[in-house]
């Protein structure tokens, strides 16, 4: 029987619903789901386009007996689609106009999802209130989009006749291909330029084909707006994760704290410290606030656990007040850099410096393309610092009976912080810049090693590893939205483990691995169960207040107010806010945005 299985896996519509969401899928594909399973000689995705082809426009309408004159068709299949129709229409009826609110790119498309399979080029505007309400969608062109033709005057007219506060607009491309055109282009900056002038927010200006969404960022901060080819796979982050985030409902009573703690970096020239990387969510610049309170709420205890290391530069602080210290994090790039930087081990500083030294005289002319240069060559790195990077990579894997642990990781450590430095990205690999000419310049820097007294290092899943450990702080700092780290930074992850398995998608993802809970609607049992199950004296919750960002992916999975209450079953919390700019493709200003952190003395019996 013609199963989902049978078609090839870069096709399953399963697999990519799971990596990109519905919104990635063709009608067809969707529907290739709901019915699951083809007949001999048809399998599902040639049945369920039969369908979508027969019905056209009229799918809504369906009826089972329609359903059953198609050969594949049997009566329960028919009845599963009709159900599922029938459903969503239930849902919808008792919807007003009050909530079409659009809050995310994948609202503007859901709006206009007419659009996608048009086999011609529209224009459309939706126009917003302030609070985000739709108050109208308007077709403004049909036809090849340029500049001659669009008058701003399209767009802007409706927006003053109906006070709209912003603009969303959605242009589909016919041959698929998202990548905007330089008609897109320039269409894109009159219109900024005219919404500047008229003060209505151009919003996001968003690419749609069949199967794919392209939302491009438009930077907001430069007085001269600018738009970024940017490529990524399916829905990326767009403009309104770079608006503002809105004041919290449940404004928690933070204690403020009079900062006294220093933290001095270590700078050694010609190495690369542990946090000189770009890392979301790093706690790099909250070092000092943090540690200011850990030491006047937390007596004076020996172990130190950091169970979302992340960076790792949370460890590096501890190590100063703490003897032993527990590193946790599971990626395989992170984990190797804890090794790299914390690890335990002999290694020699005069053979390492050597061999970068040999690195750096390497001529890309000479070599060969291997894994590395072939992927993402002229894409995340310039092709020739691409080709030095899988050969300096293959190269270790190669030497590495020469190696001692610690060498091994030092040489991959220098290598990820290295290649961080050259990147044509915003500084995580969920899309690249689409360039005509990337920059050369890969240079390879050593790390500098850290003094710890004792560490140990675990890539575990954390809630797993709440069950093994005892420390007397333990510091909980996870992921606080749906932007999951192991995609964000699979290119480094791909060149740790060096498997060299086969990418998919533009954005050249490795099949998904580690993928965390904390990213998804579970996220607060899991915090739950983790807080219930560790064992420590105090517990030390680091957590952002963004889960009133207009953005999906930047939403937060749970309240302040939750984590309190879980937090009070373990013992008696205290909780200290800062103002904080926060991360966010490396332009927004969030001034809203603040940092909570929870400080709980446990209960012992
Ligand atoms: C907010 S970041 C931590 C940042 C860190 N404190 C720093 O200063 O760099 C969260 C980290 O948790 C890791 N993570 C997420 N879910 C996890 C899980 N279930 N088990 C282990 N690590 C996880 C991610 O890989 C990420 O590095």
């Amino acid at each position: 029987m013609g199963k989902l299985k049978d078609i090839p896996k870069i096709d399953r519509p399963r697999e990519r619903f799971l990596e990109k969401g519905p919104d990635a899928l063709s009608k067809s594909e969707l529907l290739a789901i709901l019915i699951g399973s083809g007949i001999k000689g048809k399998n599902v995705k040639q049945l369920s386009e039969q369908i979508i082809r027969k019905f056209g426009d009229k799918f809504l309408d369906i009826t089972v007996d329609d359903l059953l004159e198609i050969s594949g068709i049997g009566e329960a299949k028919a009845l599963q689609i009709v159900s599922a129709l029938a459903l969503v229409r239930r849902f919808y009826e008792g919807l007003g106009p009050k909530d079409n609110i659009v809050l995310s790119a994948q609202d503007a498309v859901s709006l206009t999802s007419d659009i996608r399979d048009k086999k011609k080029e529209y224009l459309v505007c939706l126009y917003l209130n302030a609070r985000n309400v739709l108050l109208k969608k308007e077709v403004i062109s049909i036809g090849i989009l340029d500049k001659s033709i669009i008058h701003p005057r399209e767009i802007f007219g409706p927006a003053v006749e109906l006070r709209a506060a912003g603009v969303v607009l959605l242009h589909n491309h016919p041959s698929g291909d998202v990548t905007p055109s330089k008609q897109d282009v320039e269409v894109i900056n009159k219109i900024l330029e005219a919404g500047k002038i008229m003060g209505v927010n151009v919003i996001d200006f968003i690419i749609v084909s069949e199967n794919d969404i392209h939302s491009i960022f438009i930077d907001i901060q430069t007085s001269e707006s600018k738009t970024t080819h940017y490529v990524s796979d399916g829905v990326q982050n767009s403009l309104f994760d770079l608006l503002e985030a809105e004041r919290p409902k449940y404004e928690i009573n933070g204690e403020r704290i009079q900062e006294n703690y220093f933290y001095i970096p270590q700078v050694k020239k010609n190495h690369i410290q542990l946090q000189n990387r770009r890392y979301i969510g790093s706690k790099h610049k909250l070092i000092e606030w943090i540690f200011s309170i850990i030491t006047k709420e937390c007596e004076k205890g020996n172990s130190f656990a950091d169970i979302f290391a992340g960076t790792g530069v949370v460890s590096a602080v501890a190590a100063r007040h703490f003897d032993e210290i527990i590193l946790n994090d599971f990626l395989h790039s992170n984990y190797a850099i804890y090794h790299a930087f914390f690890g335990s081990g002999e290694w020699d500083r005069d053979k390492i410096n050597n061999i970068i030294k040999d690195y750096n005289n390497i001529d890309s002319g000479g070599l060969e393309d291997n894994y590395f240069s072939e992927y993402f060559g002229g894409k995340y790195f310039s092709k020739s610092s691409s080709k030095i990077i899988g050969f300096v990579r293959e190269n270790i894997e190669e030497n590495k009976n020469n190696l001692t642990s610690k060498e091994y990781y030092i040489l991959i450590a220098s290598l990820l912080y290295s290649i961080d430095k050259i990147a044509n990205t915003v500084g995580h690999y969920d899309a690249y810049f689409k360039k005509d000419h990337i920059e050369d310049g890969f240079f390879m820097k050593p790390i500098d090693p850290i003094e710890v007294k004792k560490v140990t290092i675990y890539r575990e899943d954390t809630n797993l590893l709440a069950k093994q450990i005892k420390a007397d702080v333990v510091y909980i700092d996870p992921p606080y939205n749906s932007r999951q780290y192991s995609r964000f930074y699979h290119v480094l992850e791909t060149l740790t483990k060096w498997d060299k398995p086969k990418l998919h998608g533009t954005a050249l993802k490795p099949d998904p691995e580690n993928m965390s809970d904390y990213c998804r609607v579970q996220a607060k049992d899991r915090l739950a169960e983790l807080i219930r199950d560790l064992n420590a004296k105090y517990l030390v919750v680091s957590y952002n207040n963004t889960y009133d960002s207009k953005s999906n992916s930047s939403k937060n999975k749970i309240t302040l107010q939750e984590i309190e209450k879980i937090l009070e079953r373990k013992g008696k919390t205290k909780v200290f806010e800062k103002d904080y700019r926060h991360f966010n493709a490396g332009n927004t200003n969030f001034n809203n945005h603040k940092e909570y952190l929870f400080v709980t003395k446990v209960d012992h019996e």
